[in-house]
């Protein structure tokens, strides 16, 4: 652990645990969880039945509580509806698996293969809750669409007759209907067109509900012809196990997170631990050591300092010497990369991104490529490090 990270962690240790404990996942985030969080205390807070008004760094957001939609209430908005989960790749698995437990009335359109046989080995019946797609679209009120964005447009054709009036279209992610140019899929006018994005993988939907806490998410409605699309959306968002819904549409939704994805959270992310574990190995550090001093450090000692206090927090309680280093190189990283931030920005609005992808996963052997890809960063020293690394964690051993 560097300097940097001691003093983070002496500071934590200090205000939460003042006896010696080990400094395992577990203590750390025990310790975490009890370190006195001002910024949120200066949260400004209104509610309005259920509507939340909060102030977010100085500007008032909308947001929705699941506090507010017991599963009373959710069995008594879905009563006349069958819930049409349409995939069982990781965020249909996890919604249709909250929905089921929320005793809502849900059926899996899936076609046979992988998917098909995983919703089999979960409990789903074939010709009771699991069907065809066509058939599961045919059956459904409230069709949620969560294949894969790629199949999306693919089969939009072979889903669009069964979306008659009256019915509901549902996505986790815009980029279906804001890019229609280039997927086709146009929905029908006389339905509501809906959106609730988790914040996360499907997995971690599925892990935080069965914890009993709920994701943070995107809600948004494209079309209201019911008069009562928002209200449903909000409902559906609690009931595929969000805990908090934030307002937003479709467009921003999709391009937040097309960027966001392309940047910090995974292909900036990478591109930074590559170059910085590059350099130190060029410079003859072990690499133990350039992993130590790139990845586990980060992840294991002060990305969760940021996550439950901020950066602010972070850059606070460490050395000085960390300090004066951070203070005097974040801004030469910020301005190396804000170009390309804008470039990838522009790529994301003009639509590049999607049809790179649209393409790309659209291909006969998709699968196989994006394996070939993946198995390069699996095969890169960094992460091979990491492997004999995480073995030697305290709760590894
Ligand atoms: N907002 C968020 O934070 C967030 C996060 C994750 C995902 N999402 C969105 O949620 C949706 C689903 O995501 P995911 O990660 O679960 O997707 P995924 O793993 O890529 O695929 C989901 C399903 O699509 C099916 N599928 C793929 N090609 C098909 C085809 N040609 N015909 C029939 N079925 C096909 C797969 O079945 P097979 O197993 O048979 O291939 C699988 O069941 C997407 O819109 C995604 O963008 C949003």
């Amino acid at each position: 652990m560097s300097f940097a990270a001691r003093s983070a962690f002496r500071q934590l240790t200090r205000v939460a645990a003042p006896s010696a404990r080990s400094f395992s996942v577990m203590a750390r985030s025990a310790a975490i969880t009890q370190v006195p969080r001002a910024a949120a205390c200066k949260v400004a807070f209104t509610q309005t039945r259920g509507v939340k008004t909060m102030n977010f760094g100085g500007t008032d957001e909308v947001v929705y509580e699941r506090a507010d939609f017991p599963p009373s209430k959710l069995q008594e908005t879905f009563k006349n509806d069958t819930l049409t989960v349409l995939g069982y790749g990781p965020m249909g698995r996890g919604q249709a698996l909250n929905l089921r437990d929320n005793k809502l009335n849900v059926i899996i359109g899936s076609r046979k293969g992988a998917s098909w046989d995983k919703a089999v080995s979960e409990g789903w019946v074939p010709g009771k809750d699991l069907f065809e797609i066509n058939e599961a679209c045919d059956r459904g009120t409230v069709i949620m669409n969560l294949l894969s964005d790629a199949a999306q447009s693919k089969l939009w054709n072979e889903i669009k007759p069964y979306l008659t009036k009256g019915k509901t279209l549902y996505f986790s992610h815009g980029f279906s209907v804001i890019y229609s140019e280039d997927t086709g899929v146009i929905p029908p006018k006389d339905i509501d067109v809906i959106l609730v994005a988790p914040k996360g993988s499907g997995t971690t939907v599925r892990n935080l509900f069965l914890e009993g806490r709920g994701i943070n998410g995107s809600v948004a409605v494209y079309q209201d012809v019911s008069g009562k699309a928002k209200e449903r959306a909000v409902a559906l968002g609690v009931g595929v196990g969000t805990g908090y819904l934030y307002e937003t549409t479709f467009k921003k939704e999709v391009y937040s997170d097309l960027y966001g994805e392309r940047g910090v959270l995974m292909g900036a992310i990478q591109g930074l631990f590559v170059a910085q574990y590059e350099v130190l190995r060029a410079r003859g550090h072990s690499p133990s050591e350039a992993f130590n001093e790139t990845v586990e450090e980060a992840t294991q000692s002060l990305y969760p300092l940021i996550g439950a206090n901020g950066m602010d927090w972070m850059y606070a309680n460490c050395s000085t010497t960390a300090q004066r280093g951070a203070l005097d190189w974040w801004k030469k990283f910020h301005d190396a990369s804000k170009p390309i931030f804008e470039e990838l920005y522009e790529s994301v609005a003009n639509g590049t991104e999607t049809r790179r992808s649209l393409t790309k996963n659209s291909a006969p052997n998709y699968r196989a490529e994006l394996e070939a890809e993946l198995a390069e960063i699996a095969d890169h020293e960094m992460w091979r490090t990491g492997k004999s690394v995480r073995k030697l964690r305290p709760e590894n051993n």
